[in-house]
């Protein structure tokens, strides 16, 4: 097992380069299961243990998929789809597995797919995913642990209400219904940058969808859908991570393919605790010289404040001046970083859905772990400000989701580096 290391205290300065988004990334390549004749090839896809999982998963259907993280290039062919089924080994590792679903009843008339489970940020449940199904005509069994859905005749265009726009039933949903007979009406949608961008790489395999990124999607079925080539987007959680990372070590970092536009709330949040954002085509540039101010923030769905940025946000406001509220709207139990950062010396209360961040003159390094993904991020962003030496564990969470964290950060200036246990 590997643990980071961080000595705290260097400002970071320069310029790093943002990787393809992990979440648009997922949902394209269970897309790919939806093309026949042609191969599809994905550019700009992130070196990240997820993406090598889903790999795997696809790869398990007995579809041919290779992975060249040296390239960023993952390529797809999915003529023959020998197996319908995802098993509870690969599901378990990764949620976003379930995502297999919608292409899988679409391609083949049926899937079976072991339960999710619970996982670190809360229950997660796949109801909305499932009720998508029903009404596009699938019929839902569990039991045993799997979900069994069968569409033996096709599915068929309907209208569906998402009570919450949750993004991955959104995105199964979408899958499902672009090989539906007759149009599907999606109200309620999720309509973040990743279903755009999901509804982007449809479209270019043939694909009828409108509304992406509104709150209404229209999907016209088409019967056959092919492989294609597709640029994934960036990653703007990743962008965003190293903004923050940037004003709370003061330095001064030109974040380059971060796309304004997918970042907006998080930009205002960073302008308003005082540090200096200039925005152009190719990227963000982000300035601080001094303590950031603490402000108060509420995650929600798009295009409110992400609950993927929100640990990050609560790293920062640990060190900021004056006290901060952070919010959790979307997810239950997602303050599993709090305990951690107080470890470090941070003063947070948690009252319900709301943690209550005092900031704190300093953080002094010391044993912590990643307890997620985002959570792990928010370690990495204390260590690079804390006093003395950091060591953070469980780093496994980090790899699922940041390409190259420890060189990008060390371009930046930062003392960090990754050693065995
Ligand atoms: C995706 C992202 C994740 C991000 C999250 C919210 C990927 C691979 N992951 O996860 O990084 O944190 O969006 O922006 O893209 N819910 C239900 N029933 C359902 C589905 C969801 O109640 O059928 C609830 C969940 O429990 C959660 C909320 O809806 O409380 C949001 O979940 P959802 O938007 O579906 O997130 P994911 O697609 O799992």
């Amino acid at each position: 097992m590997e643990k980071l290391v961080i000595n705290g205290g260097n400002a970071l300065r320069g310029r790093v380069k943002i990787s393809g988004a992990k979440n648009a990334v997922l949902p394209i390549i269970a897309a790919t299961l939806l093309g026949q004749d042609t191969p599809s090839r994905l550019d700009e896809v992130p070196a990240l243990d997820d993406v090598h999982t889903i790999a795997e998963v696809i790869g398990s259907l007995g579809v041919d998929a290779r992975f060249d993280p040296e390239a960023h290039q993952f390529f797809v062919d999915s003529a023959g789809i020998k197996y319908c089924e995802a098993p509870y080994d690969l599901v378990r590792k990764m949620r976003a597995s379930f995502l297999i679903m919608g292409p899988l009843l679409a391609r083949c008339g049926k899937a079976r797919i072991s339960l999710p489970g619970g996982c670190a940020i809360g229950t997660r449940p796949i109801d909305l995913h499932l009720k998508g199904f029903e009404a596009l005509g699938a019929e839902i069994e569990i039991g045993h642990g799997f979900i069994d859905a069968n569409a033996p005749h096709g599915l068929k265009g309907a209208r569906i209400y998402l009570d919450f726009p949750s993004v991955g039933a959104t995105e199964n949903i979408l899958m499902a219904a672009s090989m539906a007979e007759g149009q599907t009406v999606l109200e309620n949608p999720a309509q973040e940058p990743e279903i755009i961008d999901l509804a982007n790489y449809l479209n270019v395999m043939g694909a009828k969808i409108r509304g992406a990124g509104t709150n209404v999607l229209k999907i016209e079925g088409v019967p056959k859908l092919k492989g294609a080539a597709y640029t994934v987007i960036p990653d703007r959680i990743e962008a965003g991570t190293y903004m923050v990372a940037a004003a709370m070590t003061r330095g001064d970092v030109y974040i380059e393919n971060a796309i304004s536009e997918h970042l907006k709330p998080v930009i205002a949040k960073l302008k308003e605790a005082g540090v200096i954002i200039d925005e152009d085509v190719d990227g963000i540039r982000v300035r601080c010289d001094k303590a950031t101010k603490a402000v108060d923030i509420k995650t929600m769905p798009y295009p409110g404040f992400p609950t993927d940025m929100q640990a990050q946000f609560m790293a920062m406001l640990a060190v900021s001046e004056g006290t901060g509220l952070v919010t959790e709207t979307v997810f239950e139990n997602r303050f599993m970083h709090v305990d951690e950062l107080k470890r470090m010396g941070a003063s947070i209360k948690i009252d319900g859905r709301t943690s209550v961040v005092e900031g704190v003159s300093k953080l002094t390094g010391c044993q912590v772990k990643a307890t997620d993904l985002r959570a792990g991020a928010a370690m990495v962003l204390a260590g690079l400000v804390a006093e003395g030496e950091t060591q953070i564990g469980y780093i496994h969470h980090i790899d699922r989701g940041y390409d190259h964290l420890v060189p990008k950060l060390v371009q930046l200036g930062a003392d960090i580096r990754r050693v065995e246990e």
